[in-house]
């Protein structure tokens, strides 16, 4: 492999910098020239392609977002547009490629490597939602930024007495509300995995605690189940309690990244690099079990996950719904 490039795809989520950093520097260190695709592959395909050198990635690892930009590339299903993404590698040399994102980016490397450019895999994607690994970059940003945002309606919700749906993002995925279920001390936390939509024992929920003396009910809901504002009317005219709907949103997709990012990001960045090194292709990095490993991108995308069984069991007994 003589040149290596890097896109990222997919929602952007942060550490992905560090991730791009990390593949150029590395490629740079081990004599590959190194270009950066910009807008993932929708860029691939318009050849909006750039040569990256180890400047070109300074200051870069506390940045959120993409420096490469990022989209979402309908044209890269088709097999016509498969074709021209790698016709396009061939036509700039580039014989070696780095994809940072989620699931549905993984599928656009796979075809890749099928056509004959190395392709490798990172993790990139805020919703933890990628089978393989116990790690996603952006997801520990992510959440963080959620709890505190949860932190500061819990403020104002206690201030009111009232209650307070709080919408955390994850696509059809609840890791990120099972993890701000715990640590923001939620009441309710509504999982897509675990949700059995029965509202009315949420709001048996807020009028019993409300009777025990509690100022406020913090319910975290999660993007997969969705309809916050709805469910919050409806909340507030079953228990006659104030009740409010605050939808994160993209907010939780930005910002610097924590330390845990930026270095899981600088390893997995690398790690592409050398597996590209070493003559692999068709594979995903991975974080199993305490290390780095890499995974072939069809078993990786055969895998399933499931919510972790024992956290959603603590998450709900250490809510005060359950305090006796
Ligand atoms: O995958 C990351 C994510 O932020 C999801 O949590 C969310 O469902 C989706 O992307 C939102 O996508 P968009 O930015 O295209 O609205």
């Amino acid at each position: 492999v003589k040149t290596i490039g890097v896109l990222t795809s997919g929602g952007d989520a942060p550490g992905m910098n560090a991730a791009i950093r990390a593949a150029v520097r590395r490629g740079l260190q081990k004599g590959v020239q190194m270009k950066g695709i910009l807008k993932g592959y929708d860029g691939l395909m318009n050849e909006e392609i750039i040569d990256m050198t180890a400047r070109d990635v300074s200051d870069t690892i506390e940045r959120g977002g993409t420096i490469l930009y990022t989209a979402r590339c309908a044209e890269m299903r088709t097999p016509e547009g498969q074709k021209r993404a790698a016709d396009v590698c061939r036509k700039h040399g580039i014989d070696g490629l780095v994809v940072i994102g989620g699931d549905g980016s993984f599928a656009g490397a796979q075809k890749l490597a099928a056509l004959g450019i190395n392709t490798v895999g990172v993790p990139g994607t805020i919703d933890l939602d990628i089978a393989c690994t116990e790690y996603t970059i952006g997801f520990d940003t992510a959440v963080n930024t959620a709890m505190e945002a949860i932190d500061k309606v819990r403020d104002t919700s206690t201030s009111h007495e009232r209650c307070s749906i709080i919408e955390v993002m994850g696509r059809n995925a609840g890791y990120i509300a099972l993890w701000c279920g715990i640590a923001n001390g939620a009441e309710d936390i509504l999982l897509p995995e675990k949700y059995d939509y029965d509202e009315q024992k949420i709001i048996n929920n807020i009028i019993e605690n409300r009777r025990k003396g509690k100022k406020h009910h913090i319910i975290v809901n999660a993007e997969g189940i969705g309809h916050s504002t709805s469910m919050a009317r409806r909340i507030e005219a079953a228990t006659g309690i104030e009740t409010r709907a605050t939808i994160l949103g993209h907010m939780q997709r930005g910002g610097s990244p924590t330390c845990k990012d930026r270095v899981y990001a600088s390893i997995m960045g690398a790690y592409a690099v050398d597996l590209l090194l070493e003559g692999k292709t068709d594979r995903v990095v991975a974080y199993k079990n305490g290390e780095y490993v890499d995974y072939d991108i069809d078993e990786a995308l055969s895998m399933t996950k499931t919510l972790p069984e024992y956290q959603w069991e603590i998450a709900r007994a250490l809510s005060y719904n359950y305090t006796k």
